[in-house]
């Protein structure tokens, strides 16, 4: 499909070191974007094997550290012009702890990372978009931004403000030109759930019985979808959020 060439479009992504990130980075690269990625993650790039490493920036950063992101974000604008798409991907799990179970730091760290960061990352590639009056900003929800049991209270609690945060986005600017709209995976394999798959992988059996289609999904999976909402041939598609969970949320 022609509205998939991302040749000349920037676009910029955080979390982009590991799992859903890193697909997303490597499946713009792939439709010929220039990418910007960030993470705290300070893994050598030649690892990464990112597919097309020249149209390709990597700057360690934590979403949860305001003035970083504004320099960052500052930096990939003065490297390429533009951010024509905003991927707010980063993101930690909670180890499915119940409230009683959340001490205010656990708590707080998962806000500051899943929500407080998209929020600081958002605020500071917003201007940039109003100014062109263009802009696509896909985040990154979960099915536990839509069901109970997907996380603990903490990630489920982050997952769903994620869900009205992009609402709200949309809502606000969708007339000047910025489109927002949220993803809500269900079971994808990545590093964030490797222990799932540890020893016997009792657990992700078990996740993959649960799931209506019986497999858990690859991070590219994620990437593609990703793809299809942040081009033109999505340009309708405002506010929502699409979940990618074989099945999950339909029971
Ligand atoms: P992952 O752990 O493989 O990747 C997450 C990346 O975010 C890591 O590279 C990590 O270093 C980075 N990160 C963490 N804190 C950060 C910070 N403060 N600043 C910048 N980068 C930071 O996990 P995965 O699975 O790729 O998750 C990506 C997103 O997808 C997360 O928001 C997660 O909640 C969401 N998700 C994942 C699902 C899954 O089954 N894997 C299901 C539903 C949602």
């Amino acid at each position: 499909m022609e509205q998939l060439n991302f040749k000349e479009k920037v676009v910029f992504v955080t979390g982009a070191a590991s799992g859903i990130g890193y697909a997303q980075a490597n499946a713009f690269l792939k439709q010929g974007a220039n990418v910007y990625a960030i993470d705290v993650q300070e893994k050598p790039l030649q690892e990464l094997k990112y597919e097309n490493p020249t149209n390709f920036h990597y700057t360690v950063c934590s979403v949860t550290n305001k003035a970083d992101v504004d320099i960052v974000v500052q930096r990939s604008l003065n490297l390429y012009g533009q951010i024509d798409v905003l991927l707010n991907t980063a993101g930690i799990l909670d180890d499915y702890k119940k409230t009683l179970e959340t001490d205010e730091p656990l708590w707080d760290l998962i806000m500051d990372t899943n929500l407080k960061g998209m929020y600081y990352v958002t605020n500071a590639v917003l201007p940039h978009m109003l100014k062109r009056k263009k802009g696509v900003i896909v985040n990154m929800a979960s099915i536990a931004g839509l069901v109970a049991g997907g996380g603990g209270a903490a990630y489920t609690a982050s997952k769903h403000a994620i869900i009205g945060y992009t609402k709200q986005l949309d809502y606000d600017y969708c007339r000047d030109g910025v489109r927002a709209n949220a993803i809500a995976p269900g079971a994808i394999q990545t590093p964030m759930n490797k222990k799932d798959f540890e020893g016997e992988g009792v657990m992700a059996k078990w996740v993959a019985e649960e799931t209506p289609v019986g497999r858990w999904a690859q991070p590219d999976e994620v990437a593609n979808l990703t793809l299809f909402l942040a081009s033109d041939a999505a340009d309708y598609i405002h506010g929502s959020v699409i979940p990618i969970d074989g099945g999950w949320t339909m029971k």
